[in-house]
């Protein structure tokens, strides 16, 4: 707001102009996303988070991301790579959003040259097992069990570039709390994993 008060202060240059509604475009990308954000989790909290039941292929789900991702993953130079397959119960949208968040989340905290795993499992038990991996510097501890509230960013200065506001985590518990899945993280050794439970399609089906 100051630099528009700023900038219409006096009569400027069309490129001073254009640079001014360019910045203002920016900005209100960010806070119309922000607003969507928060409306989800406000649908979520009132439990109008109401996800569809339909068998999804996670690893259908998964190349189409990695396909939206591909030159962001490019332009930092960090590869994308998708190992296992497993179909799971529930809202095809909402679980891509689920980890489109990770995704975006992995491949901004990858060094260049990294690699983000994508791993699905599901023969062992009663869930099917989505892991999103990437190396870069370890999480301290002390901020592991709050990365999925709301507004929470391990270090809101340093990660400025990255325009968040700290919901997509949020997100992502809410829809995997919708699907009665779970989710937790870990990060050692250079290594920070994210890891959703789904219900199995045919577990959930049969109950
Ligand atoms: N793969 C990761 N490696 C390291 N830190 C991570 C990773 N994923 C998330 N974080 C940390 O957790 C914080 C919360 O993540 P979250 O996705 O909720 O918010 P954001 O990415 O900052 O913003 P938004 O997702 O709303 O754009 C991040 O700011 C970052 O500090
Ligand atoms: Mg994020």
């Amino acid at each position: 707001m100051m630099e528009t008060q700023v900038v219409l202060s006096k009569t400027r240059s069309a490129d001073e102009y254009r640079e001014v509604l360019y910045s203002n475009l920016e900005e209100h990308e960010r806070l119309a996303r922000t607003i969507a954000d928060m409306l989800y989790l406000a649908h979520a909290d009132h439990g109008l988070l109401v996800p569809d039941s339909q068998p999804v292929a996670l690893a259908d789900e998964v190349r189409e991301l990695f396909a939206y991702y591909d030159v962001l993953a490019d332009e930092r130079g960090v590869g994308l790579s998708l190992l296992g397959e497993g179909v799971v119960q529930g809202d095809k949208l909402m679980i891509r959003r689920a980890l489109s968040n990770l995704l975006s989340n992995a491949i901004r905290h990858t060094p260049e040259n990294g690699t983000v795993r994508v791993t699905i499992a599901g023969s062992d038990d009663a869930a099917v097992r989505v892991s999103v991996e990437n190396p870069g510097p370890a999480i301290d501890p002390a901020h592991l069990p709050r990365l999925f509230d709301r507004f929470y960013r391990v270090d809101a200065s340093r990660a400025q570039g990255s325009d968040g506001a700290g919901l997509g985590l949020a997100i992502t518990k809410s829809i995997v709390d919708a699907h009665r899945g779970t989710i937790g993280v870990s990060s050692i050794d250079g290594c920070t994993r994210f890891e959703i439970g789904f219900p199995r399609a045919d577990h959930s089906s049969a109950s």
